[in-house]
């Protein structure tokens, strides 16, 4: 019969067997999966683990300074944290490509833990929360061809030229068993319960050239929706809600003048992997309140539309 508590600990006796008394970097998200991953490893391996949280100017409203109290304050696990705002968004400033966004989010973690490294006099293994689902759709999709549908970032191993190894102890675990997990190591509910959340952050949100400006007018009707969807007692029925900035104007009229403004568009998923997915079927009388304190509210957008795409033949994020 397996539990949660044997996997806990024999996953903890293959760390150890893995790690030996080398030092090992853990990247943190934000999410739950990095974070359960870091308790895990921390368990086994105690101060041999260094968290690094690397803010890349991508994260939710206010999700950066949680993260930080959450790991510092009710955690005793050593958490250095990155400010890295400018680097990432110079770096993707022109980049329009869902892919290209990836690649290089990817290559630029894997450098800052590369740095991180490198202070604390080399580290011999890098952990990430790497999941299941994320293993699999990297190679390919359902059963067909083998065609990339997305690469997530943290898949794929690492450049050649580095000299760390991984340690991911999830990989073999879906989302509900993480958050299983999450339970089992004693992680509030309330972070354990947290929709998932990309790593590529609000990059992959952002269809078309990201900027610091598109990044704030996300944040805020991001944050207006999901404070909604908590107000309405409809969080945990959902597996994921967001929203994302359109590339495109739209003409709009407020008081008596006319806007020529963004168009946000807002997804809400059920799913129990992230593999599949149904559209959450909000009534409409929420839909329009979420969309009149959006555009009310949010300077720079004007219009609010809602996907009401399944995956397939969707995918969840819209790139
Ligand atoms: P899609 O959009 O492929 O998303 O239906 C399935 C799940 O994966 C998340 N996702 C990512 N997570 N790096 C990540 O860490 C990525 O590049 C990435 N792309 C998608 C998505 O939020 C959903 O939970």
């Amino acid at each position: 019969d397996w539990t949660m508590a044997e996997f806990r600990k024999t996953k903890i006796e293959e760390i150890r067997a893995q790690v030996g008394d080398g030092k090992v970097i853990c990247g943190l998200s934000g999410g739950v999966d990095s974070a359960v991953a870091a308790v895990l490893i921390h368990e086994a391996i105690g101060d041999q683990l260094t968290c690094v949280f690397v803010d890349h100017g991508l994260m939710r409203m206010n999700e950066a300074e949680q993260v930080v109290s959450l790991f510092r304050d009710s955690y005793n696990i050593p958490l250095v944290a990155v400010d890295a705002e400018d680097a990432f968004l110079s770096g993707l400033a022109g980049v329009t490509d869902p892919e290209a966004k990836r690649k290089f989010i990817g290559k630029a973690f894997i450098d800052l833990f590369e740095a991180e490294a490198k202070k604390i006099g080399g580290a011999d293994f890098l952990a990430q929360g790497t999941l299941y689902p994320d293993v699999i759709e990297s190679v390919s999709f359902t059963g067909g061809p083998s065609v990339t549908i997305k690469s997530h970032h943290n898949v794929g191993g690492l450049p050649e030229r580095m000299n760390m190894k991984l340690v991911e102890p999830l990989r073999e675990l879906f989302k509900d068993e993480v958050r299983e997990l999450g339970r089992e190591l004693g992680l509030p509910e309330a972070f354990v319960g947290r929709h998932p959340f990309p790593g590529p952050g609000l990059a992959i949100r952002i269809p078309g050239e990201i900027t610091k400006e598109r990044c704030d007018i996300l944040r805020k009707a991001d944050a207006i929706y999901l404070e909604e969807i908590r107000n309405a007692g409809l969080y945990d029925a959902i597996w994921q809600a967001f929203a994302v900035l359109l590339p495109v104007k739209t003409v709009g009229v407020m008081g008596d003048g006319r806007t020529y403004d963004s168009v946000c568009g807002l997804r809400a998923v059920t799913s129990t992997d992230g593999m599949t997915a149904d559209v959450y079927p909000f009534d409409a009388g929420f839909l329009t309140q979420v969309a009149t304190r959006i555009v009310n509210e949010v300077k720079g957008i004007n219009r609010v539309v809602y996907d009401i795409t399944s995956k397939p033949p969707g995918t969840i994020e819209w790139e």
